[in-house]
């Protein structure tokens, strides 16, 4: 079979091509990323030389380097976008220009070329925030996004779902929790904390870290994407859930990891529309068969382990970028 996989230099895409290789050998994988800020080919090092895979370099808001990307595959998986929601509040035109005309261009080809699947990952952060003691949300819960990045997520799912309605292309979508796990950019909560960390900075920590995650290891994520390939209905969304933590929790076993006291947290301002609480019940995909096998407990040091071990990775991409200013967008009233 050939799998186009989209973002595949991203850091859960590049997880899901070292997954697929070792589980589906005899398959061929192309990887179609555009190698923005985000992408980092060097993820992906150990396995460039693997005959069953190929890179190209590629946007995919171009028609034309879509359809030739497309030509003879049987699967699409779709990670492509613009991920990080504090760059969302700066720039929200590039949100909406990769995640819901980069969508729309890849469905359209998708149809074009009768691929046997598209499937489409999306987030747990359309469902909006939920507060303490709601109930997790399900594949029923109705959008609700609430920053740049969700509603352009939210865009792309509706899209999605729209191509199976109308046209009949058959998806499957899955929205999952934040990820944690290797090749994850310094930019992002867990592995901006283990860095900061590990070069003697502070950690800066929203609010007072009250706000609430789920948690999913990159690698739970990739074979569920698998399983649903397999098993999963066509048209049907399915929730892929995690751990729930609050960020000062996550921060304390970072701290405890390293060995390190609460001294090393600088407490910091919220974000604009910071959704206090996600949380997703995953009961469908469970009653599918699938099961989580990782967990923070003993998957946490794991993940520090390896920041320990590959600095040639990390630390050329903290060097020379600078923070994001979270107020250069300013909230009205
Ligand atoms: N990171 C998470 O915790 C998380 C949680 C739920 C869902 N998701 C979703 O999973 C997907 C992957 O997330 P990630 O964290 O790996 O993102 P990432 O930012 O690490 O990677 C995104 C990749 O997409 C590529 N890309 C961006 N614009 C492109 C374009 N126009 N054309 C081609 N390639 C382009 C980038 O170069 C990069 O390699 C995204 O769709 C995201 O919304 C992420």
């Amino acid at each position: 079979m050939r799998v186009l996989v989209t973002g595949g230099a991203g850091f859960i895409g590049s997880n899901f091509i070292r997954y697929w290789l070792q589980n589906h050998p005899e398959d061929k994988i192309v990887n179609l990323d555009a190698l923005t800020y985000a992408g980092h080919i060097e993820s992906l090092k150990d396995v460039e030389e693997n005959p069953s895979y190929a890179f190209t370099k590629g946007d995919i808001t171009d028609p034309e380097v879509v359809s030739s990307a497309m030509e003879g595959v049987d699967i699409v998986v779709h990670y492509a976008a613009e991920s990080h929601v504090d760059r969302s509040i700066v720039d929200p035109l590039q949100f909406v220009k990769t995640n819901v005309l980069g969508t729309a261009v890849l469905l359209n080809a998708a149809l074009e070329k009768k691929v046997k699947r598209f499937h489409h990952i999306s987030t747990d952060e359309v469902y909006g925030e939920l507060g303490p003691n709601d109930p997790s949300f399900t594949e029923n819960t109705s959008y609700s996004p609430r920053t740049p990045y969700s509603a352009s997520k939210a865009g792309s799912d509706h899209l999605v779902r729209a191509y199976f309605e109308t046209y009949g292309l058959p998806v499957t979508i899955t929205n999952c929790a934040n990820n944690y796990g290797p090749y994850h950019d310094p930019e992002k909560l867990i592995p901006r904390f283990i860095t900061n960390l590990l070069q003697g900075q502070k950690v800066p920590l929203m609010g007072k870290g009250e706000n609430i995650r789920e948690w999913l290891h990159v690698e739970d994520h990739a074979s569920a994407i698998d399983f649903v390939l397999q098993k999963g209905k066509i048209g049907q969304t399915y929730l892929i859930q995690g751990e729930e933590k609050t960020n000062l929790e996550i921060t304390k076993m970072i701290l405890k990891i390293l060995g390190m006291d609460e001294n090393m947290i600088e407490f910091v301002g919220h974000r604009l529309g910071h959704d206090f609480r996600y949380a997703i019940n995953g009961e469908k995909l469970k009653e599918l068969g699938w099961e989580r096998k990782h967990n923070l407990e003993e998957d946490l040091p794991k993940v520090v382990e390896w920041y320990k071990q590959n600095e040639w990775w990390w630390k050329p991409l903290k060097e020379g970028r600078p923070n994001i200013d979270r107020s250069a967008q300013k909230s009205y009233g």
